[in-house]
């Protein structure tokens, strides 16, 4: 890339892990070398983690590449990995899910609760009619039903689609006919900002137009009145009065687990097809890895929601895999006040807490005396994921939530690789603010350029996966070409001519190698800017903005500009104590462009930076940079229903003009 990426190298901050986590730590560095002296041997060390009612015949087979199969010839049963075997082997009165309500009412279920639950929920969907290989929607907040639903979904080899309960009825829609569901599983409501919040009427709306549907379940949380028609149950009258007894039956390891749509900012959503035991060993072997968890004495707490690959592979699947104790929270953050997370970690005692990048910089937005008004003597290590995690957020999380001396490790993934790929191991590296650093042992990681050439340290590129992986994506359902289109046309044999050599999984990450081989991920290559013929990634900028101490958080995109092909737009969101009205503001926003000038080179100072009090999300928490070029380029707005909150749209665009 260009010198403003050689500028951003000098991020030089490094912190080794502390002593004692790295003397206990389950994974220590050998496992590297171990992984590189044969790969697939690893892995199967790895599956010997878990339970399989009968063993694999060949680890991977990728004669028929880009469809991967794993541990081919081996049988388990995903749920009986999460619950039987813990109970079985005496650990039923271990607490698994330690769960919070918004409203602070709270449950506790031990592993021997959950196994109940679960067991009479998959004898309630095979009486539903329900068997091996259906398709099973998923609609709830965050309560223990939902972990309940897909495990009993797993238990009887019904493939699960789960869907966000923010998503709209037109999403739910779509979702749902994509997979010809047969049974839809959701609630009357949950609890979000402090009032209930409806999903039955969007369930309805959606299976009125969806004909594959036979019956919906119904979950009692919010006690709302709710419409009914007949294909209605409740689910305390279907679930809860069914039999506890159920015994797992063993599905191929490559039997379908569950179809997880991708967001999308802009193209249809595509159905990622996860499988049984590969996923399962890779979640499974990294939650043991780069968390640390010892399952004993750790309170683990993802604040994810079970409608991302997050909630799946290290709410459910990860930490229940492991024997886990976790924290689950039905709510927002600042409901009812902006200390809730940071109450929630004192009152659980929650050791490792796994958290986003946004709402980290929303935390320094409020200001570091909120977590201060807490005892967070408890946490020993600290995780991120969904974004590259600008240096002085990780330096922030470290310093206000981790006391100065937790490790932070920032993992690295996607929907499609199902589990972490790159991230540090907290007992081994020494980690940089904004790296994910390295591979995981068994994994295959680099930066191409252009050309498919591998870039040499300090070079900058796009992110592949060399080698396939446990836990990788199978295909997008019912599309295979453009599985192979999306991720394997890009480079290497699936290049079409002129493609040579291995196939090569495209991540659509930009990425950099630094002077030590660390890997830095720059976003979305879709969000790389060209200006005056150099390459400049919306993530520097960003990182760059939010260094300055009045800058909460930025987003940056691209414009159009007659003179230098695109110009920097910039977005920031001013700290709390920061003025920004009238001159003050007008003087923040000169110093902020030197101040990025300073840091990354003239190159990259920003044309305009507007000062604003949010900036545009989607639910997951993704900045919309689309929405906020429309704004730059003075177009109209283009499709804002899967923004979080719509009205911050018209915040921004009535403060545009100024600000030069
Ligand atoms: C995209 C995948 C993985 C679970 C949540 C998101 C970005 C994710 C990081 C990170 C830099 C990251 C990438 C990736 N991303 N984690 N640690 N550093 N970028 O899953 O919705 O499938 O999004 O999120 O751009 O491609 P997803």
């Amino acid at each position: 890339m260009s010198e403003a990426l050689a500028n951003l190298l000098n991020e030089t901050r490094q912190f080794p892990p502390p002593a004692e986590l790295a003397a206990k730590a389950n994974v220590k560095a050998d496992a590297y070398a171990e992984a590189e002296r044969d790969r697939l041997a690893f892995w199967e060390r790895q599956a010997d983690r878990l339970t399989w009612a009968k063993k694999w015949d060949q680890v991977l087979d990728w004669s028929n590449p880009p469809f991967a199969k794993w541990f081919v010839g081996g049988q388990l049963n995903v749920a009986y990995n999460c619950l039987d075997r813990h109970v079985e082997a005496g650990r039923g009165d271990k607490v698994a899910i330690h769960w919070e309500g918004e409203p602070g009412d709270t449950r506790t279920l031990t592993y021997a609760d959950l196994h109940k639950l679960t067991c009479q929920a998959a004898n309630a969907l095979s009486e539903l009619g329900v068997t091996a290989g259906d398709r099973v929607a998923i609609y709830l907040p965050m309560i223990p039903e939902a972990a309940a639903a897909m495990l009993a979904c797993a238990r009887i080899g019904a493939t699960h689609s789960v869907v966000f309960g923010g998503f709209s009825a037109d999403a739910l829609t779509n979702r749902i006919q994509d997979a010809t569901a047969k049974v839809v599983i959701t609630a009357d409501g949950g609890y979000r900002r402090g009032k209930p919040s409806a999903l039955k009427p969007t369930v309805d709306e959606a299976v009125a137009k969806c004909p594959s549907v036979e019956h919906v379940l119904v979950v009692r949380r919010t006690g709302e009145d709710v419409a009914w028609s007949e294909k209605d149950l409740w689910w305390h009258e279907t679930v809860e009065t069914a039999s506890p007894e159920h015994a797992a039956q063993p599905f191929d390891a490559e039997h379908p687990l569950y179809i997880l749509y991708t967001s999308g900012t802009t193209a249809r959503p595509k159905g990622i097809l996860h499988t049984t035991g590969g996923y399962l060993t890779q979640t499974s072997y990294t939650m043991h890895a780069v968390f640390d968890l010892k399952p004993e004495t750790d309170v683990y707490w993802c604040t994810a929601d079970i409608g991302w690959v997050t909630g799946h592979s290290y709410i459910v699947y990860g930490p229940l895999s492991n024997g886990a104790t976790q924290v689950m929270y039905e709510g927002t953050p600042d409901t009812p006040h902006k200390g809730r997370f940071w109450e929630i970690v004192d009152k659980y005692k929650v050791t490792i807490l796994y958290t986003a990048p946004t709402l980290i910089r929303t935390m320094m937005k409020w200001g570091e005396d909120i977590p201060a008004g807490y005892d967070l003597s408890s946490l020993r290590l600290l995780g991120s994921v969904g974004e590259p995690i600008n240096p002085e957020a990780w330096i922030w999380y470290r310093q206000h939530v981790g006391r100065g001396e937790l490790p932070v490790v920032d993992t690295w993934w996607q929907t499609e690789t199902g589990a972490i790929m790159i991230s540090p191991l907290p007992g081994v590296t020494e980690a940089k603010p904004g790296s994910a650093m390295t591979q995981l042992p068994g994994i295959v990681a680099d930066v191409l350029d252009d050309q498919g050439q591998s870039v040499p340290n300090g070079g900058g590129g796009y992110l592949v996966l060399r080698e396939p992986w446990p836990s990788m994506l199978r295909t997008i359902w019912g599309d295979d070409n453009r599985f192979i289109e999306t991720y394997w046309s890009r480079f290497g044999a699936g290049a079409g001519a002129g493609g040579a050599g291995d196939w090569i999984y495209f991540a659509g990450d930009g990425a950099k190698k630094d002077d030590d081989g660390h890997i830095w991920l720059l976003g979305r290559v879709d969000d790389v800017m060209l200006v005056s013929g150099h390459n400049i990634s919306t993530t520097e900028v960003e990182s760059a903005l939010v260094s300055h101490p009045s800058v909460a958080e930025a987003a940056v995109v691209g414009a159009a500009d007659p003179t230098t092909g695109q110009a920097i737009v910039a977005f920031a969101i001013p700290r709390g104590t920061a003025e920004v009205s009238g001159e003050a503001g007008e003087q923040l926003i000169a110093e902020l462009r030197n101040h990025v000038a300073k840091t990354l080179g003239p190159i990259a100072k920003p044309r305009q930076i507007m000062l604003v009090p949010e900036l545009p999300k989607t639910r997951s928490g993704k900045i919309m940079r689309r929405l906020l070029r429309d704004v730059a380029e003075h177009r109209s707005l283009g499709d804002v229903t899967t923004l979080q909150d719509s009205s911050v749209m018209e915040l921004i665009s009535s403060g545009m003009g100024g600000g030069k």
